[in-house]
This record gives structure tokens, C-alpha cells and sequence, in this order.
């Protein structure tokens, strides 16, 4: 027996082309308890306007109870003809009370209200999910932090050796995002906390239903002030879907630096076996692939973003049926997350850094050329010169085939000669060690171990607060 939600004017049910096409069960099943959940709600709200009997509202309740007890076993689950999850629970729920009861609970929503409903609520507690992931990403790049106590290691721009910087200000770059995303998520929380049910299908409905408690049943602490908005945007979740493909992209860049590090070249860190792969063919390789699927599935959670703002750019509010694609994108990225997270936290959490090798590479490609350059300027040099004198310093020792502290007191003396007495210029080497040079930098923000301590306090009581 064919059960359409629309018999009235139909003489045909629909093409099995149509249905093939139409049909979402196959993904928006997993919304049935949320489901569930608004039906319980809608069902008190009919009872309070007088729409259900104590009686008819007791007995829908028990069928709710069933229905759900019948999900959950999946000896209830969408058949073939079923066209989504809520045609799906309405036969469920049908076979349960009767045609006479089971009828009466459609009354005064519409699936546009319902799905609307249903994608919020279920984002919010996946949300919670994903951000607690994250959490568990950062906390182990703050454990990393705490290890790499004083290390230190090259900092890069254009990925050239730039300044020495503290490991733990390093790990510390990519905490912070991250950090921010969980942030960005609880920000999003307080928008997409608006219940549309109630709305119907665009312009509200008839029947005296009160939304506001509908909308606490559920979790929602108000109601979508305009039913044609609270149908038809789906703002919200494209909200989500950037913060997800923006967690994405912030677990990629960290994943491309453990990936350059993890070279042959680099050997600045190791990641444990249990966080690495083989080769079928190559019996001496061990591959990042964590990283590398982190890297790639950022491309997939940005896709998804695209295609979910692609659908709805140009739709004309209110409802139209394109916006069934809105959950597909969300679904593949919570899905994603919550599969990608935790395997990126453990290759965190267990990853060794080579120090010796860190310090070892921290001060070379003259990395120290910036702490001349400034100890000139606090002995009077205006620092477009003391640039140029410390250039000069970093061209002869590259001439020289060394480094700059290879420069002999000598070369100091000379270059310096315009600007500094000779009885001062040997004293340059003063800012000549990697552990003076981080030192120094020690304003607000700044890598030395003073600032990064300050730092890593700031990052946990940020975790804290999250
Ligand atoms: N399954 C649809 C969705 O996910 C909801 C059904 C609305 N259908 C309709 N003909 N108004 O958006």
C-alpha cells in the first residue's frame, strides 16, 4: 500500500523515477530521534490547544515511547516507498496508534518547519562533539608545548630560516586556532539557538500551538522570529560548515609542517608506529599518513562548504526543495571530524622531537642576522644601517663559507667601523647564541621561554574555559 503524505489531489502516486530521485532516507535517517523528539513536543503542544484529548495525548506518548523503542532496535527502519525520515516516522507511528490517532499529529507543522527544526537540533549536539575533539587536539599540542620546555628549533617565514624560536611557541602557533574554532562554535550556538517550529510551511499556522514551549522541549532557548526565515535560511548551517572546513583547514597546516618535519631532510620529529603506516612494496617506509589524510580531507570539508553555499545562493526564500541538500554537506563533515580528530590527536600526543637536532639547526642560515641588526640599534645605530651592517655581516660569512658567529673580532671591527668604536664591536657576540636571541624577544607574544610560559598559562585557561 502506497502511504503518500499528499493523496488528496493526486490520481497517481508518484513515478518510480520521481521516487528514486526524491527519496533522502538513505541520509536524513539519522535524524529520526531528533525527530521523535519534536513529535513529543508538537504532541503536548496539540494537547495544551485542545487538539488532543489527556487521553489521545497519553496513547500518542506511548506510541512516541514504541516508535522510538523500535528505531533503536531497527525493527522499525524507512522501506522503499518511504520518500524521507519523516514519512517514514509517520507510517512507523501509523502501524503503532492507528490511522485515527496516528493522523492527528501532523496537524499544524509542515516538514518545512520540522527539517528546519530537526538539522539544528541535531548540528547543536554534534557540534558539541566536534568542539570537544578539538579540545582534545589542543591538549595534546599543550602537552607537546610543556615537553619541549626550553627547545628550541628555526623559525621560518617563506619557510627559510627566519629567527630562532622556542618549539613550544612553534606548537603553541597552531593551539590557538584551534582555540578559537571551539570559540567560533560556541559563538554559533547562540545563533542557531532559535526553534522554527511553529512555523509551518512559510507563514505559521492556525491553531493556537505555543512554539516557546515546543521550542524548550527542545532544547532551544527561543523562537525564529519570522516563520518565512525560520523555513527557509539556512545561514546557520552553512555557519557550522565554515567553522568545520575551518578546523579542517587549521588541522592541514599543522599536518603540512609535520609532514616537512618528519623528512629524511628535516628529521625534526618522529611519529610513533602506532600513528604510522607501511609500504606494501617499500619495506623501510614509514609514512605520515594521518597527516596527509588530515591535509586531504580538508579539501573535502571546504568542498562541502562550496556546494552547501552554492545551493543556496540564488534559492528564492521561502522553502524550496533544494535546501534537502543542506544535510549531506554537514553530515559528511561531522562524519569526517569526528573520524579524523581523534586519530590527529593521538599522532600528536605521541610524536617525538629530535632537540638536539632543533638547536643544532635554530641559529644556521644566519638566523641571528635580526639580533645584530637590533643590538646595533641599542648602541645607537639607526636601523636602516644597522640592516645593512648586519647584511653585510651575513655576506661575508657566506662568502666565508660559515656562519656568523665564524666571523672573527676583526670582521666586527671593520664592518662596524662607521658606527661603533673598535673596543665595542667584538661585544656584538653577545646576541650571537640562539638562547640569547629568543631571550630578547620577550614582549607580549614574544618566543622567549618568560613569554611562552605566560603563553602556555593563557592557552590552558582558555582550554579551561571552553
Ligand atoms: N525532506 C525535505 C528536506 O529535507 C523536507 C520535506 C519538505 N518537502 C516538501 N515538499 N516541502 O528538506
Amino acid at each position: 500500500k502506497h502511504l503518500a503524505l499528499w493523496g488528496g489531489r493526486f490520481a497517481s502516486g508518484p513515478s518510480p523515477q520521481l521516487a528514486r530521485l526524491s527519496k533522502s532516507t538513505q541520509f536524513d535517517w539519522r535524524l529520526a530521534d531528533d525527530d521523535i523528539a519534536g513529535s513529543r513536543a508538537h504532541a503536548r503542544a496539540l494537547g495544551r490547544a485542545g487538539l488532543l484529548s489527556d487521553d489521545e495525548l497519553g496513547r500518542m506518548e506511548a506510541a512516541l515511547d514504541e516508535l522510538q523503542r523500535r528505531v533503536d532496535s531497527g525493527s522499525f527502519a524507512p522501506i522503499e516507498d518511504d520518500e524521507d525520515e519523516a514519512t517514514a516516522l509517520e507510517r512507523g507511528l501509523i502501524d503503532i496508534a492507528g490511522d485515527e490517532l496516528g493522523g492527528k499529529l501532523r496537524a499544524g507543522r509542515s516538514r518545512n518547519d520540522q527539517i528546519a527544526a530537526l538539522i539544528r537540533m541535531w548540528l547543536r549536539r554534534h557540534a558539541r562533539i566536534v568542539a570537544s575533539d578539538v579540545l582534545e587536539v589542543v591538549s595534546a599540542i599543550i602537552a607537546q608545548a610543556v615537553e619541549a620546555g626550553h627547545a628550541v628549533m628555526p623559525g621560518r617565514t617563506h619557510m627559510q630560516h627566519a629567527q630562532p624560536v622556542l618549539l613550544a611557541h612553534q606548537l603553541l602557533a597552531h593551539a590557538w586556532p584551534l582555540l578559537r574554532d571551539v570559540q567560533r562554535l560556541a559563538d554559533w550556538d547562540a545563533r542557531i539557538d532559535a526553534s522554527p517550529y511553529g512555523s509551518g510551511a512559510l507563514a505559521g499556522n492556525t491553531l493556537g500551538l505555543d512554539p516557546v514551549l515546543v521550542a524548550r522541549e527542545l532544547g532551544f532557548s527561543k523562537v525564529t522570529s519570522n516563520s518565512i526565515d525560520g523555513t527557509a535560511s539556512r545561514d546557520t548551517v552553512a555557519e557550522f560548515s565554515f567553522i568545520a572546513a575551518m578546523i579542517g583547514v587549521d588541522i592541514s597546516r599543522l599536518s603540512e609542517e609535520i609532514i616537512i618535519w618528519n623528512t629524511q631532510e628535516f628529521s625534526f620529529v618522529k611519529l610513533d608506529d602506532a600513528y604510522s603506516t607501511g609500504s606494501s612494496i617499500m619495506p623501510q617506509k614509514k609514512n605520515p599518513d594521518i597527516a596527509e589524510l588530515a591535509r586531504g580531507k580538508a579539501g573535502r570539508l571546504i568542498g562541502d562548504l562550496t556546494g552547501l553555499l552554492t545551493t543556496l545562493k540564488g534559492l528564492p526564500t521561502a522553502y524550496a526543495r533544494d535546501l534537502q541538500e543542506d544535510k549531506e554537506a554537514v553530515f559528511d563533515q561531522v562524519d569526517t571530524l569526528e573520524v579524523l580528530l581523534p586519530a590527529f590527536g593521538g599522532m600528536i600526543a605521541t610524536m617525538t622531537f629530535d632537540r638536539d637536532r632543533l638547536r643544532e639547526q635554530a641559529p644556521t642560515g644566519f638566523a641571528l642576522a635580526t639580533d645584530i641588526a637590533e643590538w646595533l640599534v641599542k648602541n645607537g645605530v639607526p636601523f636602516r644601517h644597522a640592516h645593512e651592517l648586519s647584511g653585510a655581516c651575513v655576506k661575508r660569512a657566506e662568502e666565508r663559507g660559515g656562519e656568523l658567529w665564524d666571523l672573527s673580532d676583526g670582521d666586527f671591527v671593520e664592518i662596524f667601523s662607521h658606527f661603533l668604536p673598535a673596543d665595542k664591536a667584538p661585544a656584538v657576540r653577545e646576541v650571537l647564541s640562539v638562547e640569547g636571541s629568543v631571550a630578547a624577544r620577550n614582549g607580549k607574544g614574544g618566543t622567549s621561554p618568560a613569554r611562552v610560559r605566560e603563553q602556555l598559562a593563557g592557552a590552558r585557561a582558555t582550554l579551561d574555559a571552553l
